[in-house]
C-alpha cells in the first residue's frame, strides 16, 4: 500500500523501546543463564564486539551498556534474532548503571573499545573512563580480572594509561600496559574500521589487584 501523503509515521522513540536495566540494585550474576564468567562491554555502539566475543568465548555471559538508545535497541533486535541469551544489553549511562551493579568481585573482564567520542573541554564530564568509573570497575572486577581499553586517539590512550597507572587497584600489564594485538578474539566496529584504514590502535591491558592466579 502506498504511504499516505502528509501523514508521516510517528517518529520512533528509541528511548521508549530500548532495553533498560531494572530499577534499583542490579545483580549481574542473575542477568544471563549459566555460570560462565561475566564480562562487560562499555559503550558497544553498533555491537560487533559483543557478537564476536560471544562466539570467541562460548561460556561467557556478556553484559553490554550503550548510551545511545537507538544502538542498544538495534543490537537487542539482532541478539534476539540470534537467540543469544548469554548476551544482555542495556541502554543507559554505564557510569550510573554499573554504580548500582553487583556483586562486588563478580566480573572477569571489562572491555572499553574506543570510548569517549567527545573532544571539547566543556564535554569533559561526559568522559566515561575517569577515576570514579575506574573505582566502580575495580569494585566489580574479581582479583586478577582484566580491564582492556583501546582507542585510535593517542592522547586519549596516554590519558587512560596514566589514570589506570594511578589507580591503586590495577596493575598495567608488563608495567606499561601496551599490548600489540587485541587478545580477546573480538573486534569492535571502530577497531575493524581502523584496521581496514591502516590506522594505529593503542591497546591497553590491566588486571585487578591482587592478581591471584593468572587470568586467561
Ligand atoms: C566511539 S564509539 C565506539 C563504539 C564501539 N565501542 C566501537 O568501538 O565501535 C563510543 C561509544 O561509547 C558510547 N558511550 C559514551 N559514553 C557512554 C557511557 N557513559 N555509557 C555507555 N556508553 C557510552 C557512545 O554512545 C558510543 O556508542
Amino acid at each position: 500500500m502506498a504511504p499516505r501523503v502528509g501523514r508521516p509515521e510517528p517518529p520512533v522513540r528509541y528511548d521508549e523501546i530500548a532495553p533498560r536495566a531494572p530499577d534499583g540494585p542490579i545483580d549481574l550474576s542473575s542477568l544471563a543463564p549459566g555460570g560462565g564468567p561475566i564480562e562487560l562491554d562499555i559503550g558497544f555502539g553498533r555491537g560487533r564486539s559483543l557478537f564476536e566475543r560471544a562466539e570467541a568465548a562460548p561460556e561467557a555471559r556478556i553484559v553490554g551498556v550503550e548510551l545511545k538508545a537507538k544502538w542498544a535497541w538495534r543490537v537487542e533486535q539482532r541478539r534476539r534474532r540470534l537467540g543469544l541469551d548469554r548476551v544482555v544489553v542495556f541502554a543507559g549511562d554505564a557510569r550510573d548503571l554499573l554504580d548500582r551493579a553487583g556483586p562486588d568481585g563478580s566480573v572477569a573482564r571489562v572491555f572499553v573499545h574506543f570510548p569517549d567520542p567527545w573532544w571539547k573541554k566543556r564535554h569533559a564530564k561526559r568522559r566515561v573512563l575517569g577515576p570514579s568509573f575506574l573505582d566502580t570497575l575495580a569494585r566489580l572486577l574479581e582479583p586478577g580480572g582484566a580491564l582492556y581499553v583501546q582507542t585510535d586517539v593517542e592522547a586519549r590512550a596516554l590519558l587512560y594509561r596514566d589514570l589506570i597507572a594511578a589507580h591503586a587497584d590495577f596493575a598495567l600489564d608488563g608495567g606499561r600496559g601496551w599490548v600489540e594485538a587485541n587478545p580477546f578474539g573480538a573486534r569492535s566496529n571502530r577497531e575493524a574500521r581502523a584496521d581496514e584504514d591502516g590506522l594505529p590502535v593503542y591497546r591497553l591491558l590491566a588486571h585487578r589487584l591482587p592478581l591471584g592466579p593468572p587470568a586467561p
